[in-house]
């Protein structure tokens, strides 16, 4: 699946957002090696601190359903219409643990609204992993 289509699917989910406090959408589609997209919106809390956004949204939603591996995420947000987002360092994170940085991809839109992409080791070099306890 190209980067647009995946796209176009992220903000798709976006309009699922529960977004009541801060008004901010955002929407991801999680590619996995055995092709399935798994989507994902952000889901606030009145007690702020629940709030899941919507890359983890995606991928608790495809790690739960036994997938592994992963290819790429497409993710966007924003108040009125869809706009540049990029992962905040917690998704990063979680991406981290699944995710190989040389190889998986955050699809996003720029300031011009194309389309780029970033490497995961570009967006969260020398990261603490599964590596780092042996596993
Ligand atoms: N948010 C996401 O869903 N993903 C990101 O990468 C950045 C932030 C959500 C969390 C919160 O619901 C809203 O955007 C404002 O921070």
């Amino acid at each position: 699946m190209d980067h647009k289509e995946l796209m176009k699917i992220a903000m798709k989910a976006r309009e699922k957002a529960y977004a009541p406090y801060s008004g901010y959408r955002v929407g991801a589609a999680l590619l996995c090696e055995d092709g399935t997209v798994y989507t994902g919106c952000n889901i606030e809390n009145a007690a702020y601190t629940p709030t899941n956004c919507a890359e983890r949204t995606a991928f608790f939603k495809a790690v739960s359903e036994g997938q592994r591996h992963f290819v790429k995420i497409a993710v966007s947000g924003g108040r009125e219409t869809a706009a540049p987002c990029m992962p905040c360092g917690v998704c990063r994170q979680v991406m981290a643990e699944f995710c190989r940085p040389e190889s998986f991809k955050i699809v996003y839109l720029d300031d011009s609204g194309e389309i780029g992409e970033m490497l995961l080791k570009e967006l969260l070099p020398k990261s603490f992993g599964p590596e780092n306890l042996g596993s």
